[in-house]
């Protein structure tokens, strides 16, 4: 067993924190406030190779593993976690399903472009019936000749006001339940495709979260991900890659939590003496750093696995879970260990308990990551 980084892994993992620190600090509590988009931001990692990181060379993207991926992730969303969902939207849900279900066709027309940040993307599979029961599709692709109609609303869409290209998964044969799903390449030119609301959200605030309708959506049968009918195992082997992206995004919220609780503990002082020479305090902080590493191992081992080409959904899903609970549970200490000053906007640690909640919901709530452990445990269907 080898727990060394290669020189690689170490230079992305510093390139990311030097960007964050440098690039995304400065403005991360403002933008969350004014719910503001970081387009400046998202072009700047792009520059960086950041918006593509896995896709291969051949297709404009950095070649980079998942371990590095996870390492970055970890790092910008430590700053702004807002940032990260961003990336692992456009890494995980859309270049890694066109670079691996897409056409050569597709991958030239899109792949570039994603990467380098010209285009953005967007993964739209939840509807306002279909969450965690994902194969209850109701939007429809109806064949017209060379191309297919969509009708339906996709809830929850995040990237979905400023994405230019969205991977849209809709019924092609309703009779066949869940291998009756496609997915489709949409443009969000292609006409049709209406944005009717961005939600309001407690975390998480700028990256946008939108509602977006297809009407008599005309999309190119050139743009069909994959045959007709395999959509839903699109989307599922997607999410499996996609939750160790929101571990990682979820690792930087916990390791934020972290380091503010140690900094605020080294500088206030109650009853004569700083936080971090009482014990309650010191106990609070051990067992946050103690759940990191175990959660940051999980994530890592998840990424490890993936690279190697073998099964990796347990092990996803487990890091996901794990991590996601360890942000929750270290934002709230650290919100604790602040007292009242943690309630309050003069520090981040109540930005940081607002965005970790998400981590337990979005790619699959820890309920949904509990069946999928227990299944492949029990190698039993739902
Ligand atoms: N990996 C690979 N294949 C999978 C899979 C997985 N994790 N889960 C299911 N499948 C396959 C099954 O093997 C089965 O294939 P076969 O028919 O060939 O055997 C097929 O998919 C159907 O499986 P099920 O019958 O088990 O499907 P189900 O309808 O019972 O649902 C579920 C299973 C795991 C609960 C699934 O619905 C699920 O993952 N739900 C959560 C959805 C989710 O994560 N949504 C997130 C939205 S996107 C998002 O959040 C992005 C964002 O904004 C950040």
């Amino acid at each position: 067993m080898n727990f060394q980084f290669t020189e690689e892994q170490l230079m992305i993992k510093e390139t990311a924190r030097k960007f964050a620190v440098e690039e995304l600090a400065p403005r991360a509590s403002e933008r969350d406030e004014k719910e503001e988009f970081p387009h400046e931001e998202i072009k700047k990692l792009a520059e960086l190779g950041f918006m593509g990181m896995m896709v291969s060379e051949n297709y404009g993207g950095a070649g980079l593993d998942t371990i590095s991926y996870v390492l970055a992730m970890e790092e910008i969303s430590k700053v702004d976690a807002s940032v990260g969902v961003i990336m692992s939207v456009n890494n995980s849900l859309v270049c890694w399903p066109i670079e691996t279900y897409g056409t050569e066709e597709q991958k030239l027309k899109y792949l570039p472009r994603l990467a380098r940040g010209e285009l953005l993307g967007a993964f739209c599979l939840s509807e306002p019936e279909a969450g965690s029961d994902a194969s209850n599709q109701r939007t429809t692709a109806v064949r017209d000749g060379d191309f297919y109609i969509l009708n339906g609303t996709k809830n929850f869409i995040t990237n979905g006001v400023y994405a230019n290209i969205l991977i849209v998964f809709a019924q092609t044969d309703r009779e066949k339940g869940s291998k009756g799903i496609s997915a489709f390449i949409v443009e969000k030119d292609f006409q049709g495709v209406i944005v009717t609301k961005k939600e309001k959200k407690l975390g998480i605030r700028s990256s946008d979260t939108a509602q977006i309708v297809f009407e008599d959506c005309k999309v190119p049968v050139v743009n069909r991900l994959g045959e007709e009918g395999m959509g839903f195992k699109i989307a599922m082997t997607t999410l499996n890659g996609g939750r160790i992206g929101i571990a990682a995004q979820a690792l930087g919220i916990a390791q934020a939590s972290l380091e503010a609780s140690i900094k605020y503990a080294k500088e206030r002082k109650t009853f004569g003496k700083f936080l971090a020479e009482h014990q309650a305090i010191q106990f609070k902080i051990a067992d946050m750093a103690t759940k990191i590493e175990a959660a940051r191992l999980l994530t890592l081992l998840a990424a490890w696995k993936k690279d190697r080409g073998g099964k990796y959904v347990k092990e996803a899903s487990m890091a996901k879970l794990l991590a996601s609970q360890v942000a929750v549970e270290c934002a709230l200490e650290a919100v604790q260990i602040h007292g009242g000053y943690g309630y309050i906007k003069d520090f981040p640690v109540e930005r940081y308990l607002r965005d970790s909640k998400i981590t337990e919901i979005y790619e699959g709530t820890s309920e949904i990551q509990r069946i999928i452990i227990a299944r492949e445990l029990l190698e039993m269907k739902v």
